[in-house]
């Protein structure tokens, strides 16, 4: 898939790896609306954006995944600002194991049920690709981060199943999984400030700093594989700073 004139939707990218994820999908000629619930951040990276890429090829919204109204007015203003929806990245996440936390974790659903409304060809859409940002960790058990693991799990076999399907697949949409190990984001500093509610942040960070920390921009070239390789369905991109990118054949 060329990107470029294309429209995309990412989901938590006023930073960290929703930034990149837009980024470098405007470098290359999309236009995207990102979302996120940090306002003022989100409005300093709108600016950012729209003084190296255009005015009108970058929107912000203030929508949360976990609200259907936010998210079904985010997908009307993309569709609205653009003229067309061809990617959504559904990235918006959090960390910490804390009440307010484990709850939350529906959010890539509802935007891979909204994105299906737009994308699918026997809806009016143009076929498109989703790609949905699990983690390692739904790879493999966090000890530190078992609500984290088992929710990103959840997302890459939903992910798969969706890629599955026979009628999805020939309404035109490909439903891909790209699995980070740690990446240089407020996410991971949070475990070393003690900032998030990981089961043990000392032990957390010390695994972290065992594996080690990707750039952004390198977990950002495995998302612009998954969009634009149009022979990538069901895909699995595992990246991690020790193997770099690796497919899984699950
Ligand atoms: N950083 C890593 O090492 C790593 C590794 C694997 C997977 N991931 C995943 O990558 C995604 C991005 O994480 P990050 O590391 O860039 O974290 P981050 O905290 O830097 O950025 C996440 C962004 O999502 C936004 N957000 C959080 N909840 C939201 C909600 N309900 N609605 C809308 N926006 C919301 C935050 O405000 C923030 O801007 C997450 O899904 C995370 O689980 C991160």
């Amino acid at each position: 898939m060329n990107v470029a004139g294309k429209a995309a939707l990412v989901t938590g990218g006023a930073q960290g790896l929703g930034k990149a994820f837009s980024k470098i999908l405007l470098q290359n000629g999309a236009k995207v609306l990102f979302t996120d619930i940090k306002e003022d951040v989100g409005h300093a990276t709108l600016s950012e954006f729209q003084k190296d890429y255009g005015q009108n090829n970058v929107v912000f919204i203030k929508a949360d995944v976990t609200s259907q109204p936010q998210m079904e007015e985010s997908f009307q203003l993309a569709k609205s600002s653009f003229g067309r929806l061809d990617i959504v990245v559904n990235n918006a996440g959090v960390g910490g194991e804390h009440d307010d936390n484990w709850e939350r974790c529906k959010g890539p659903i509802r935007c891979t049920r909204l994105a299906l409304n737009y994308l699918r060809r026997d809806k009016g859409g143009q076929g498109g690709v989703i790609v949905n940002i699990s983690s390692a960790g739904g790879l493999k058990p966090t000890q530190y981060g078992p609500v984290y693991s088992g929710t990103k799990a959840g997302l890459l076999m939903y992910s798969r199943s969706l890629a599955a399907n026979s009628d999805l697949q020939q309404s035109g949409v490909r439903v891909n999984t790209l699995c980070p190990s740690f990446a240089d984001t407020s996410l991971v500093a949070s475990i070393r400030d003690n900032e998030t509610t990981v089961l043990n942040n000392e032990k957390a960070w010390e695994q972290v700093q065992s594996v080690g920390i990707m750039p952004v921009e390198y977990v950002a070239e495995g998302l612009f594989e998954l969009v634009t390789d149009e022979s990538k369905n069901g895909a699995v991109l595992l990246m991690a700073k020790a193997t770099g990118k690796k497919y899984l054949e699950m």
